[in-house]
């Protein structure tokens, strides 16, 4: 079965809003295991917009599953990388200011750079993913740069899935058995939601872990709603 890591980024942005400590994003990580989560995902940035560093370093000995840190492999991410060394490393291109990740990496102009890092996270024994398209050169690429897997970046299944599920799932099939042909291992992530994540699931061979925050977060929210205005309510009835 592929396993679901939940990217909590977006309990921290909560909490950053007001500066203070609630939610806590500790207690968050260790509930989404308790609750069935096989994995917990953080995306630290260089300006700490969401994940901050020390967020990192508390979750890492705090959760039992798979911890995955995902971000561009700027000198202080892969500082910080080897020293929580989590289970999975997922490198991902996205420039500081982008508002979320919106490219996979292009595997041939970054083929020495991935290679160098890449071998660095492997000698401290940190498995690596990168964020990647379906474009059939990229991943053929991408087995030189010595990344055990690749993260297909689904934000276009999501995109058209609504307009026509087959043809938006058809490059990502295609990929992900080009993939397993060359020994790459996939996961998947980005827009990923309760309507598309099943027709994804049962059509991509192979699918090891997909990584969700966005919707995930906000079913958590909308789906809490009712019962926390319920108790809210309670309490102004028990005076
Ligand atoms: N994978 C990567 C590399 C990401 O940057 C993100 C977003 O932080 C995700 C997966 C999860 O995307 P979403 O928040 O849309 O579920």
């Amino acid at each position: 079965m592929t396993k679901l890591s939940v990217n909590i980024n977006k309990i921290a942005t909560i909490r950053n809003a007001r500066g203070g400590d609630q939610p806590n994003v500790l207690k968050a990580a260790i509930d989404c295991e308790r609750f069935g989560a096989q994995g917990i995902t953080v995306h630290p940035r260089s300006d700490e917009r969401h994940i901050r560093y020390q967020d990192t370093q508390d979750i890492k000995p705090a959760i039992g599953v798979e911890f995955n840190i995902e971000g561009n492999p700027v000198p202080s991410f892969i500082d910080l990388v080897l020293e929580v060394k989590p289970h999975q490393v997922t490198l991902v291109p996205d420039s500081p200011d982008a508002i979320t990740s919106n490219a996979g990496w292009d595997t041939i102009k970054n083929e020495c750079f991935l290679k160098e890092v890449i071998a660095e996270f492997k000698t401290h024994g940190i498995r690596t993913s990168i964020f990647i398209e379906t474009n059939e050169k990229m991943i053929l690429n991408a087995v030189k740069t010595g990344a055990d897997r690749i993260e297909l970046y689904t934000e276009s299944y999501a995109d058209n899935f609504h307009k026509n599920k087959e043809t938006a799932i058809n490059p990502f099939i295609a990929a992900a058995k080009l993939a397993n042909e060359i020994g790459l291992g996939i996961n998947a992530g980005h827009d990923l939601n309760l309507d598309n994540l099943n027709y994804f699931a049962k059509n991509i061979p192979g699918l090891l872990e997909v990584s969700i925050g966005h919707a995930l977060i906000s079913d958590a929210l909308y789906l809490g709603l009712e019962n926390t205005i319920q108790m809210y309510l309670r309490k102004l009835k028990a005076n």
